[in-house]
């Protein structure tokens, strides 16, 4: 089944992608007034499993809180949701996309009276990470973070976020890594991670970061193998003179950075702390799908 003929989930309907239709008064398409989630799903020991589903609901909740949009489902419901867009499609690796807007009315900046949200979910097939991503690493250019001071809340309003994906594809870099006022903020849809005389060290979760599904499993991961962790504000001249630079997010898992405005990351090479790191992190997924696999098995109406 090719990504197009997924059926997708639209105000409570089961159609086709194809036919999914939302009004231009959508304030999501008029104003970017809405937020959303990417659920990673893939499968670990013929188990097919969402990785960290809970948290990712508790973020969705998180966003549409912060931005004042009633959350039209509860978490066992959305966890029936996901269930349902996995099991509706053939695919071992997933990525499931789910996004809530204001809903639809008349424009005007103020927010509608008695106007429901819209509720969007799909899923589609997951590319498998390529290897030499994972052998060789990959480019990163900086860029100034010139993006808004609410980067905590899983907007959909991405302008700021797709110009500078754009300006490292154009630069032949696989992500933007964002700095503001001389500081490591985060990547353009990644968190970023920098290992120095092996310390694992990443900025702390405040307004001017996503708070990252991954980047919290990388942490906890580290933290259970007694690996050095610091959550601290990084400086641009320490992510230059880092032993080891990664990328993590839900589409990605973790990825090292190996160049970084075309100089070599140290020594240019993959480090020692992220092929463990990437390991640890697999089998992380692997105890995590076989905890979803007894939720399912204790609620199979959710299935
Ligand atoms: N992006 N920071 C930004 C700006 C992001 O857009 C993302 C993820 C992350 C990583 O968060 P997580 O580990 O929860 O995926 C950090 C998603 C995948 C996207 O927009 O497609």
């Amino acid at each position: 089944m090719e990504w197009d003929q997924a059926t997708c989930y639209l105000n409570g309907q089961w159609l086709p992608l194809a036919e999914a239709r939302v009004s231009v008064l959508d304030r999501g398409f008029i104003f970017g007034d809405g937020i959303y989630e990417v659920v990673p799903v893939d499968t670990v020991d013929s188990v097919r499993a969402p990785f960290r589903a809970v948290e990712h609901f508790a973020r969705l909740s998180r966003s549409m809180a912060a931005v004042r949009i009633d959350n039209p489902h509860d978490d066992s419901q959305w966890l029936a949701l996901l269930s349902q867009l996995i099991e509706r499609h053939p695919w071992p690796r997933q990525s499931v996309y789910l996004q809530v807007t204001r809903g639809v009315a008349k424009r005007d900046h103020a927010f509608p009276r008695g106007v429901s949200p819209t509720v969007f979910a799909v899923s589609s097939p997951w590319q498998v990470i390529a290897g030499e991503q994972l052998e060789q690493g990959v480019a990163a250019v900086t860029h100034a973070d010139e993006r808004w001071l609410r980067c905590d809340i899983k907007s959909v309003s991405l302008l700021g976020n797709v110009l500078m994906r754009q300006f490292a594809l154009e630069h032949d870099a696989a992500e933007a890594i964002l700095l503001r006022n001389g500081r490591l903020t985060e990547g353009s849809s990644a968190n970023v991670f920098v290992v120095r005389a092996g310390r694992l060290a990443a900025p702390a979760k405040d307004h001017l970061i996503l708070p990252g599904i991954t980047y919290d499993a990388v942490f906890d991961i580290a933290r259970a193998h007694g690996l050095a962790c610091d959550v601290r504000p990084l400086a641009e001249a320490e992510l230059r003179a880092a032993d080891e630079i990664w990328l993590s997010s839900s589409g990605r898992e973790i990825l090292p950075v190996t160049r970084l405005d075309g100089t070599a990351v140290a020594d240019g090479r993959v480090g020692p702390l992220f092929r463990q790191m990437h390991a640890w992190f697999q089998e992380a997924k692997r105890s995590d799908a076989l905890l979803w696999r007894e939720r399912m098995q204790q609620f199979p109406r959710a299935a």
